[in-house]
């Protein structure tokens, strides 16, 4: 189960204390927050250890995807290793070391909110093909539907990733600077990176502190939406490459402004009359955006007339076992499974 980056490298020295004192040793590591963590957990300052320049401190994940393995080059801002490799698990587990796992190589147990990449590992059309953990996508290449071509493969962050700052030049990390180390406990204010709904610069929502990996309706993220024309819903970071697929970019026309629509609409209210009066209780697989993430009355209730729906609605944004990364499988040939995302808000078309 331990076995991400950050035990790897951090602890790797006192490997075999660790053995001895995993469990209080555990106990430290998880309760550590990043802006007061042992720096040596994270960063490496020369990359040698024992007078060896040879045996360096950094690690990567290994071709293979079976472990992890030194890296003598070092990385951006001395880390003991890059974006994929400390959000990388060769075990289960999806929480190693505080840090959540977005991409288990293997086999794994609850899935976080994003979605885990291991999905696209097998099938390009059930994730976005993010570099460092798998090739481009075979038939979107750098094309995201709805939008314009990319000049480079996805990033997690940067100019070409969905996290940090996203203009013109921004890499990985410059993308991400000072970010993991910003003290968000007095709330998401989109004022910094830091400060934003997980790192999506300038989008706002409420972080659950498990990033969902219980799965239950009393504890969750809560989503940003508005239905008039705001930058900080996270169906707008979707929009930014993938314009015409929402609402508001690009002219209402691209989706349409009521019945019949063109396109599923997205960041518009739950109408609070009809089939959709009935969504009532807040459901993990088709969830709702809030107008007000941070004053939401009842988290484990929806408000039709007041909450939204979101690309999130019934996508996931990283990855899924699902055709086109949804949240639950509409390739199904139940006819009930098919559905059973849609009939969450279409709550007559069982
Ligand atoms: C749990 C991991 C972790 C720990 C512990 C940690 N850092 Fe970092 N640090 C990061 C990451 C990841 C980045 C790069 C991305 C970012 O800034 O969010 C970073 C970036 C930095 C930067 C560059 C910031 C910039 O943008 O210019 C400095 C300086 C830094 N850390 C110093 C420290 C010091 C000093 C400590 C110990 C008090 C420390 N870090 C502990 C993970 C960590
Ligand atoms: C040295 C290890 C390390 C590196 C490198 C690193 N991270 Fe992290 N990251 C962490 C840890 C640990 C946490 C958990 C921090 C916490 O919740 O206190 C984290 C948290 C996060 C989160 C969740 C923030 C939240 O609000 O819950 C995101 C998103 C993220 N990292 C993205 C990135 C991206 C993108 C990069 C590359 C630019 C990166 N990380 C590089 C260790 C790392
Ligand atoms: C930085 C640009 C960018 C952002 C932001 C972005 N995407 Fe994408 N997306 C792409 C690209 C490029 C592709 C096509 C290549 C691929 O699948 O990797 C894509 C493909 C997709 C696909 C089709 C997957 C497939 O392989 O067939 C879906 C679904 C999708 N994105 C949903 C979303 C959702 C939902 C969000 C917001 C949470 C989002 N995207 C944000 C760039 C982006
Ligand atoms: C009501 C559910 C729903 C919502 C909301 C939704 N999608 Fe989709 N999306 C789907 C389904 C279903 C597909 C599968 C293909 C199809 O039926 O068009 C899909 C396909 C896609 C694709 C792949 C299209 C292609 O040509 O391969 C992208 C990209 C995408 N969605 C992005 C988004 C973005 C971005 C948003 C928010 C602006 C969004 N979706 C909102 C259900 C939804
Ligand atoms: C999170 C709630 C939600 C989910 C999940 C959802 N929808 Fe919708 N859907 C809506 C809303 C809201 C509207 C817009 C109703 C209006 O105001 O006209 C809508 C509109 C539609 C319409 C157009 C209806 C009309 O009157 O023009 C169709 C068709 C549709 N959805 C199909 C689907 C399918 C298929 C799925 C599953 C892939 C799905 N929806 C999932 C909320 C949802």
């Amino acid at each position: 189960m331990l076995n991400n980056i950050l035990v790897h490298s951090g602890l790797f020295r006192y490997f075999i204390l660790f053995i001895f004192l995993s469990f209080s040793l555990l106990t430290a590591l998880a309760g550590a927050d990043v802006t007061t963590g042992i720096c040596s957990d994270c960063h490496t300052v020369h990359n040698s250890q024992g007078g060896d320049q040879n045996d360096p401190v950094a690690f990567k994940l290994n071709d293979s995807y079976s472990g992890f393995e030194t890296n003598m080059t070092p990385n951006a801002m001395l880390l003991v290793s890059d974006c994929v490799g400390c959000h990388t698990s060769t075990g289960t587990s999806t929480i190693v070391s505080n840090a959540p796992i977005v991409f288990n190589t293997g086999a794994l147990s609850n899935p976080l909110a994003g979605g885990n990449f291991t999905s696209v590992r097998t099938n390009d059309v059930l994730g976005h093909n993010v570099t460092g953990i798998v090739s481009q996508d075979g038939s979107l290449g750098l094309t995201p539907p709805g939008g314009t071509a990319m000049s480079s493969q996805l990033t997690c962050a940067g100019e070409y990733g969905c996290h940090g700052d996203r203009s013109s030049g921004k890499t990985n990390f410059t993308g991400m600077s000072k970010a993991h180390h910003t003290d968000d406990n007095g709330g998401i204010t989109g004022a910094s990176v830091g400060l934003s709904y997980r790192f999506l610069n300038g989008v706002l929502g409420k972080e659950d502190s498990d990033w969902e990996q219980d799965n239950t309706n009393t504890s969750h993220n809560e989503y940003n939406g508005s239905s008039s024309s705001e930058t900080d819903t996270i169906s707008y970071l979707c929009a930014q490459c993938h314009g015409n697929l929402h609402t508001w970019e690009g002219g209402a026309l691209e989706v349409g402004t009521a019945s019949p629509w063109l396109r599923h609409p997205t960041d518009i209210e739950l109408k609070s009359s009809g089939e959709y009066a009935n969504y009532t209780s807040y459901s993990m697989i088709a969830p709702v955006a809030r107008p007000d993430p941070d004053t939401v009355p009842a988290t484990a209730q929806v408000v039709p007339g007041t909450d939204i729906v979101m690309c999130l609605s019934c996508h996931r944004a990283h990855a899924s076992p699902y055709y086109k990364m949804l949240r639950w499988d509409i390739k199904s040939s139940t006819l009930a499974t098919a559905l059973s995302g849609c009939n969450v808000c279409h709550t007559s078309k069982n």
